[in-house]
């Protein structure tokens, strides 16, 4: 068996059968806003995929996906470059027929229900094609007009809001051949938003955004989420979602590794104590006598396991000892450090 397979072992929360409801271990990390939501949804999952596959040619590059994005979350798809998260989400959206397997949006079949579900769901998919020759207001005007509610009354100030959520108000009046990569991806975004949707798919929202526009979505997804819109975005920057996601699934090649809230998967992992002293041996030997697991870093800071003691105990322990303490952290770890801990390796692993 391989490091991925243990991984997936390790992290499979929910190995009950798919059309089982909410397993318990999940619905205590739901987040806040399914519950404060004014009408709950009626679906458990806001996207679930039974055995989703996709093979072109004799390549299989979505293989056997069971995913599940609970309803009211905020829920990061990472994966790699190649690892098929945009096939996955062309599935989702019936942009592309599944090879096999099944999807369901808001409880919903895809794409049996496609006329009552998707109007529902906003998309932003890879690439977003725009007409070069106008504006980004006018853009927005033609795929409004095209859209599943296609009312012109309100459209003006429907198109000004989104373009001001995005954070391209100033800009829109260009032409969109002249946007930058960063410019385009917040007109897809703005396009997205054009209309209150239950469910936002947003693959690789932040693609070619500077920091402080990276960091204006990640409010506008916290936002959204506060008002109950359901957010699944797909990012290969674990940092990122990080900040802003309450569950991840991680893909590699075609498969999914994991799946789960970010609080089971930091469970799954201990916090570690980084102890800077005056006399690094001492202090070892202090900790080794006191039954505590002690490795010292290069740069001669103490990387503790804590175990059962509280920072407060050891370093009362070191005081005592005589070595004096001049920083001492509790340092959680990244999700970096889980998946690495998880799979064996690094995240950015060539395929
Ligand atoms: N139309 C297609 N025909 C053949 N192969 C395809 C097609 N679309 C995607 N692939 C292959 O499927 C695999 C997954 O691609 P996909 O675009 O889904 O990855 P991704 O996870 O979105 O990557 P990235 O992070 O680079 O966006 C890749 O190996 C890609 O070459
Ligand atoms: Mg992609």
């Amino acid at each position: 068996m391989s490091e991925h397979q243990n991984a997936t072992v390790l992290l499979e929360a929910r190995p009950g059968a798919p059309e089982s409801p909410a397993p318990a271990a999940l619905e205590p990390s739901l987040p806040a806003t399914t519950q404060r939501s004014p009408t709950p949804p009626s679906y458990v999952w806001a996207i679930e995929t039974r055995g989703l596959t996709k093979r072109f040619g004799q390549a299989t590059v979505v293989d056997g996906l069971d995913l599940r994005v609970p309803a009211g979350s905020v829920f990061g798809f990472l994966g790699p470059n190649g690892s098929g998260k945009t096939t996955t989400i062309r599935m989702l959206l019936g942009l592309i027929s599944p090879s096999a397997g099944e999807v369901h949006l808001l409880g919903e079949p895809i794409p049996a229900a496609n006329g009552r579900v998707l109007p529902r769901v906003g998309a932003l998919v890879e690439g977003p094609a725009f007409y070069p020759w106008l504006s980004g207001p006018q853009n927005l005007a033609r795929f409004d007009a095209a859209g599943s509610d296609s009312r012109r009354v309100g459209r003006n100030e429907r198109i000004a809001d989104a373009l001001a959520r995005v954070g391209l108000t100033a800009a829109a009046d260009k032409k969109v051949k002249a946007y930058s990569l960063g410019m385009r991806q917040r007109l897809g975004l703005a396009n997205a938003l054009l209309h209150p949707c239950e469910l936002l798919i947003l693959d690789e929202p932040t693609n070619g955004m500077d920091p402080q526009g990276t960091r204006e979505i990640r409010h506008l997804i916290r936002d959204l989420a506060e008002n109950g819109t359901t957010v699944c975005l797909s990012s290969h920057l674990l940092a990122e979602i990080e900040q802003v996601c309450t569950h991840v699934a991680v893909m590699r090649l075609g498969k999914l590794l994991a799946q789960s809230s970010l609080q089971e998967l930091r469970a799954t992992t201990v916090e570690r104590l980084r102890v800077i002293t005056t006399d690094t041996e001492l202090a070892r030997a202090t900790l080794h006598a006191y039954g505590v697991v002690v490795t010292i870093a290069d740069d001669g800071a103490l990387n503790i396991d804590p175990g059962e003691h509280s920072p407060e105990e050891l370093n009362r322990v070191l005081v005592t000892a005589g070595v004096g303490v001049r920083r001492l952290v509790l340092e959680s770890p990244t999700l970096e450090d889980t998946f690495v801990a998880l799979t064996g390796e690094g995240f950015d692993v060539a395929q």
